[in-house]
């Protein structure tokens, strides 16, 4: 479907081009704005402007093709929102013309047309005009009539962020019968400079059209960020709820889920309302999951105030909290719609936990990014005293901006790896490196989990040399880079070796009967995956490991490299606050199961 019109010179995907002639054409002074119900009136039923609406609720969003040709604009931001319009007869006035104008602005940026649009959506936020849905204020029209029948979710979605398809097949008696279900699932994410700047149109974007925001916020974070948090919304005229919760390590457990669930329903949230999530790593695992068993499934953005959930957490779509003593057994996967990592939070974190969150970014650029490697080589520990570029530290450089590309080159490399197995349902994950033998002695050492994932990778590094997989001069780089950052190669915790053992049968027994141990494979920037050593094999790398990173500087062993150093609590909390259900005994001979 669509208008019928010339396509441009280039090879842009249709429907991409024949939006770009529509924004470059669009009338900037329909009708006078003075009566704004007259004026939208105007715009939506003038030719150029339904031939928009027909367009983005016919485009594509999810097709590859679209995807690429926004990217060659240079408009990748365009996505997400024209994802949305794609059910933007059934959303208000107000979003829809806001959204459309953006679009057009991003694919015209020289026309005059969309920013008056997107002037007249900000305008109708609150108005009884811009309060009505799209389908009551067009009134009938035949295209919408015939898109009832050929796409449900354009005349009828429960959300913007969700559409499920499928088909079934039955015998001829119909007792036989098979499905395939499939849901589609699209996020967005966001790199962004201080988005709570009052001239910060994300949040407001968002939320304004809606009135209100019900956010979940960390206590601490609060304390840090919560008056601009709330001159933020109160700028934008947008009613904000505030639900503080404490996020440490042995809140995680499902009474605080089930405490959040009761604060969404007392907030009335609408199934297709985005709930904000600012916060860590806990935050993200618990009100994420909070988010997903409300309404089955409720939106919402996260906002991560720490580096971990800022390139690893937040972006997830791995919700949990803890359950009969094991960490992160109960979840869901429900990835934010959209999340935004902004390293000016960071000003407000400790060192040793800023630290110590680098393991995570380093894993990346070992695995899948050498370029990122080269720049931890060389601006690794000011990232750490400097927070990212936001601090002045005395004779520090100025690292603003390669802190803004470690954090954006992270943020690719996490969503690259993972959103194509978003269900982890295959095992070959880069992003496990440095993670396969260190769940079994974080605990028992009492490490920072950074820490005991830079052994990890230390150790990975080391047995990738040995196996012929990886240049000396490499591995070497790696446990250089690792020191300089201040992190662990060492922890005298490998010295039980019966515990190292251990940690690697249970994984093997976790990833299915198979090792499947990421590692770096032939040069820093690719990876590989390596199979269980035998128990032999495994101490005497153990050994041999022992005397290379002892070698190192401080012995190997990093800076705080406990949770005690730097005031977090000991790694084996578990969530405690959960219903007394006796915790389920393995039987004998299996190993206890152990949830990621
Ligand atoms: N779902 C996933 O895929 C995934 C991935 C990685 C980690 N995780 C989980 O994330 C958690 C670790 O995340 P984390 O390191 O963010 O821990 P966290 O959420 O516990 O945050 C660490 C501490 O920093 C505080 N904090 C957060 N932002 C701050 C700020 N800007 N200023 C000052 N203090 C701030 C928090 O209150 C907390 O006390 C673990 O529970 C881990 O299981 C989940
Ligand atoms: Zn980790």
């Amino acid at each position: 479907m669509g208008i019928d019109m010339p396509l441009p010179a280039t090879s842009i995907a249709p429907p991409i081009g024949r939006l770009i002639q529509i924004g470059e054409v669009l009338d900037p002074s329909p009708a006078d704005l003075a009566d704004l119900e007259a004026a939208t009136m105007t715009m939506l039923t003038s030719t150029d402007l339904e031939a928009a609406l027909i367009e983005v609720t016919h485009v594509d969003a999810d097709d590859e093709s679209i995807s690429r040709a926004l990217a060659d604009l240079g408009a990748v931001e365009a996505l997400g929102d024209l994802r949305r319009l794609r059910t933007g007869l059934t959303a208000s006035t107000a979003t829809v013309v806001g959204l459309l104008g953006r679009v057009l602005e991003m694919l015209a940026p020289e026309a005059p047309g969309p920013a008056m649009l997107s002037d007249l959506g900000r305008r109708l936020i609150g108005t009884a005009i811009g309060e009505r849905r799209l389908l009551d204020a067009l009134g009938p029209r035949e295209w919408i009539d015939s898109l009832a029948l050929t796409d449900p979710h354009s005349v009828a979605a429960t959300s913007p962020y969700r559409r499920s398809g499928g088909h079934v097949v039955a015998s001829d008696d119909d007792r036989a019968v098979e499905a395939v279900m499939t849901q589609e699932t699209f996020t967005s994410l966001r790199v962004v400079d201080r988005v709570l700047d009052l001239d910060q149109p994300l949040l407001a974007d968002m939320y304004a059209p809606l009135g209100r925001c019900v956010a979940f916020v960390d206590s601490n974070v609060i304390g840090h960020h919560g008056d601009a948090l709330r001159a933020y919304f109160g700028h934008h005229g947008i009613e904000l709820t505030v639900l503080v919760h404490r996020a440490m390590e042995v809140d995680k457990g499902v009474r605080t889920v089930e405490h959040m669930l009761g604060e969404l329903k007392a907030a009335g949230v609408a199934r297709h309302e985005p709930v904000l999530v600012m916060g860590g790593g806990v935050l993200a695992d618990t009100a994420g999951l909070a988010c997903a068993l409300y309404h089955r499934s409720t939106p919402y953005v996260m906002l991560s105030t720490s580096l971990v959930a800022g390139i690893d957490a937040g972006p997830s779509p791995r919700t949990c909290c803890d359950g009969f003593g094991y960490k992160n057994l109960l979840g869901a996967y429900h990835p934010p719609i959209l999340s935004i990592t902004d390293r000016h939070f960071f000003a407000s974190m400790p060192e040793g936990w800023l630290r110590h969150g680098l393991a995570e970014v380093l894993k990346m650029a070992i695995v899948d990014d050498a370029e990122l490697f080269a720049l931890l080589e060389s601006v690794g520990p000011e990232l750490v005293t400097t927070r990212f570029g936001t601090l002045a530290v005395d004779g520090q450089p100025d690292v603003e901006s390669e802190a803004g590309r470690v954090i954006a080159a992270a943020v690719r490399s996490y969503v690259a790896a993972e959103y194509g197995n978003l269900y982890e349902t295959h095992q070959l994950r880069p992003h496990a490196y440095g993670h396969t033998w260190s769940p079994g002695f974080e605990i028992s050492a009492g490490l920072l989990h950074g820490h005991a994932v830079s052994i990890g990778m230390g150790f990975g590094a080391f047995l990738a040399h040995r196996a012929d997989l990886l240049p000396e001069r490499d591995m070497h780089r790696i446990l250089a880079v690792i020191s300089r950052l201040g992190l662990s190669t060492w922890h005298d915790v490998l010295d039980d070796h019966d515990l190292v053992w251990t940690a690697q049968e249970r994984m093997v027994e976790k990833r299915g009967g198979q090792l499947y141990a990421p590692v770096p494979r032939g040069r820093i920037g690719a990876v590989g995956y390596l199979d269980a050593p035998t128990r032999p094999e495994l101490e005497a790398a153990l050994r041999d490991y022992r005397v290379l990173a002892t070698a190192g500087p401080r012995g190997g062993i990093g800076i705080e490299p406990h949770c005690r150093d730097v005031g977090l609590e000991d790694p084996a909390t578990v969530g405690t606050d959960e219903p007394s259900i006796e915790a389920p005994v393995a039987p004998p001979g299996r190993p206890r199961p152990t949830a990621a």
